[in-house]
């Protein structure tokens, strides 16, 4: 998962109508890093401490409960957790000081991986928690108020998502028109860098029954549009309702029929569970969106190899040419990780290469960062920092050249775009086109919710402008209001 695809977390509670009976209630923040798949489980935290009358707050000063929910993908992302620690130690002091207890509790992917060693460390942890444990949050939060340092990383057998309140139903809260829904969770796939088959464990699906229901429940609140989240998604196989295993495309298939939901995305996937079936959803869908997350870390058959990615640079051309014959528009992002160990001047070469060929839209790309208990970090052959920088500032070069040609490319054509709200500038409206782009027009605010063509003007920075296509009857529209 990228952790770039970060977005902010919708904070809305109606406590605002009553404050003295707000004031009341314990409150819960909860602070997110990493990928979706973390903004998804950090709302999931604090809906289970809502079910315990939580209310949630958007800054750490106002909690009684603070939840940072970690990620471990590169050491960076893991060291931000403590110095985020030291600032939140701050506050729980000066709440002591008033004579008010703040728990702070780590969650996530650095929680799975250190464990008590956060206890040890950061001494102003009370509580410690794994991805799989969240449902039982209230009692470890009890547990921690009455004796700091409670440290939870089971895998359990049970399933998580079952003891979990409706994800659906809390998104109806949330009152945005898209919504990510956790489909599958966990890596078997074990790429030699990779700390996600140790922090998230195996490959678990969702059944398609408790999908479907999560996607109906949050279409009748009102949303348009659903990202299918998982580690490896496009691996999915849960139980379908015949009893038999469903895959990603069946999937698909079955949730475009849900009244409402206009589009479709999934992310995160691997090249290698890229089928012909779901190559074909994405030429008979017009509901999944045109864009592909395809992650291929190098374009170099050797380094593949020794990522054990089960798949050579070829392959990935090979997939690419398929998906783009089944769908023309389709826009490509990838995820690239420059200085693997052992990596020479002409591998690397073979990546920009690569780049070059297939052309993105869009992509994340990392130093190759060590990561304890894995395979890469124990080869000898790691190359200096340095040349780790030199090389990810040339491929970054080449990708904002790329980014900057594909949204010029973009200008003059006609697209869908899913309107959200006010824009920013008077009379405008923002959406997003199928390329997550957001997308600034003059329109009514009508617009807000619905989908409507729009011929791309211009680009700037991070956004698009556009007119309504449709000029004449929105014009009639905007004259009637
Ligand atoms: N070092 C650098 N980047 C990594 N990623 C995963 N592990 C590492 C690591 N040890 C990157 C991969 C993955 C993305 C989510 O993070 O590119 O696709
Ligand atoms: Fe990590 Fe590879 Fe699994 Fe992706 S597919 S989560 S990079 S082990």
């Amino acid at each position: 998962m990228s952790e770039t695809l970060n977005g902010p977390t919708d904070k809305t509670t109606d406590d605002a109508a009553r404050p003295a009976e707000a004031a009341a209630r314990k409150a819960v923040y909860v602070k997110s890093y990493g990928c979706q798949m973390n903004v998804y489980d950090s709302q999931r935290m604090a809906d289970v401490m809502g079910a315990e009358g939580y209310r949630e707050v958007a800054s750490p000063e106002e909690a009684d409960l603070i939840l940072l929910n970690t990620c471990h993908i590169r050491e960076k992302a893991a060291e931000k957790v403590y110095s985020e620690l030291g600032r939140m130690r701050v506050i729980k002091d000066a709440a002591r000081a008033d004579g008010r207890q703040v728990l702070i509790g780590v969650a996530g992917c650095v929680a799975q991986a250190e464990g008590e060693e956060i206890v040890r460390r950061a001494r102003t942890v009370d509580l410690v928690v794994g991805p799989q444990s969240y449902h039982r949050l209230p009692d470890l939060v009890a547990r921690a108020a009455a004796r700091p340092g409670v440290v939870d990383t089971e895998f359990p057998v049970e399933d998580k998502f079952r003891h979990l309140p409706d994800a659906a139903e809390a998104a109806t809260r949330a009152r945005g028109l898209s919504a990510f829904v956790t489909v599958q969770e966990g890596c078997d796939k074990f790429c030699t860098f990779c700390v996600v088959p140790y922090t998230r464990g195996a490959e678990v699906s969702r059944p398609v029954a408790q999908v479907l229901d999560d996607v109906e429940k949050l279409a009748r609140a009102g949303v348009r549009e659903v990202s299918l989240l998982g580690q490896n998604v496009n691996a999915y196989h849960g139980e379908g309702p015949d009893g038999l295993d469903w895959d990603l495309p069946r999937l698909l298939r079955r949730l475009v029929e849900v009244p409402g939901i206009a589009r479709l995305r999934y992310t995160t996937s691997h090249p290698r569970e890229m089928t012909d079936a779901l190559i074909a959803a994405h030429r008979d869908l017009p509901e999944l969106m045109p864009y592909l997350h395809l992650p291929v870390q190098s374009g170099s058959t050797r380094v593949l190899a020794a990522m054990n990615r089960k798949h050579s640079r070829e392959d990935y051309f090979r997939i690419i040419d398929r998906v783009r014959a089944a769908r023309p528009d389709i826009a490509l992002s990838s995820d690239f990780i420059v200085g693997f160990p052992g990596e020479t001047d002409a591998d690397f070469e073979d990546t920009m290469d690569l780049i070059r060929r297939v052309g993105f839209a869009a992509a994340y790309s990392f130093k190759y960062s060590p990561r304890p208990g894995t395979p890469a970090a124990g080869e000898e052959d790691q190359l200096p920092e340095t040349l780790k920088t030199e090389r990810l500032h040339a491929l970054q070069a080449l990708i904002t050249e790329q980014q900057r040609a594909f949204q010029d490319s973009l200008v003059g054509r006609v697209m869908d775009v899913l309107f959200e709200k006010p824009g920013r500038k008077p009379g405008q409206m923002v959406g997003r086109s199928p390329y997550l782009s957001p997308v600034q027009v003059i329109a009514p605010s009508s617009v807000a919710g619905t989908i409507v063509s729009v011929r791309i003007t211009g680009t700037q920075t991070n956004s698009l402008n556009g007119v309504l296509a449709d000029a004449p009857h929105m014009n009639a529209v905007q004259a009637a209001e």
